[in-house]
């Protein structure tokens, strides 16, 4: 599937809050909490003038295909998450996508290392993450970290 991949704008916010409400995404995310409105437009506002968060999209001719979020630690690691538009899952596309999501985003926040937080139950992102190079390092209390070192 042919795509393009771009920071995150304002204007995108309602599909991204759209994904995010998912049931599925809500039951491996931390909290399944259902994220109202203004809470996540506070939250994408102070992360478009993060200077160490850096979110992409992933966009078709038609679509939105996925968002990727990196958030750049201390120690110079970054923690990466990803969600995909609901209608595009299971299509095999996620390992390609997070290798496009890295490269890119390398390019904006200088991180040597990626740890990524994965819900035990999540076979899908575990498979995904595990096939883009990731190795686990640790699984405590249902959450498996993920990390995979960058040269
Ligand atoms: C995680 C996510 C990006 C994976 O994308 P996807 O399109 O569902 O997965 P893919 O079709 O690319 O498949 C990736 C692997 O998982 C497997 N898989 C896909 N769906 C699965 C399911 N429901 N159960 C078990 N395995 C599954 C695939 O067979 C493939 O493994 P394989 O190549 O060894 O056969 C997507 O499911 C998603 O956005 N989920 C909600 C948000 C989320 O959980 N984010 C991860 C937190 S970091």
């Amino acid at each position: 599937m042919d795509y393009r991949i771009r920071p995150v704008r304002w204007d995108d916010r309602f599909v991204i809050w759209m994904w995010r409400n998912d049931p599925q995404t809500r039951r491996m995310e931390r909290s399944a909490d259902y994220v109202g409105w203004d809470g996540f437009k506070s939250w994408l506002k102070g992360s478009l003038s993060d200077p160490n968060r850096c979110l992409l999209l992933a966009d078709t001719l038609h679509d939105s295909l996925a968002i990727a979020q990196f958030t750049l630690q201390a120690d110079g690691s970054a923690t990466i998450g990803i969600n995909m538009n609901p209608r595009f899952r299971g299509r095999r596309l996620a390992v390609q996508l997070l290798e496009n999501f890295i490269t890119d985003a390398r390019r904006t926040l200088p991180f040597t290392r990626l740890l990524a937080n994965i819900r035990a139950e999540n076979e899908a992102s575990r498979r995904a993450f595990a096939k883009a190079g990731f190795v686990e390092v640790n699984d405590h209390d249902g959450i498996c970290a993920y990390q995979r070192d960058l040269c």
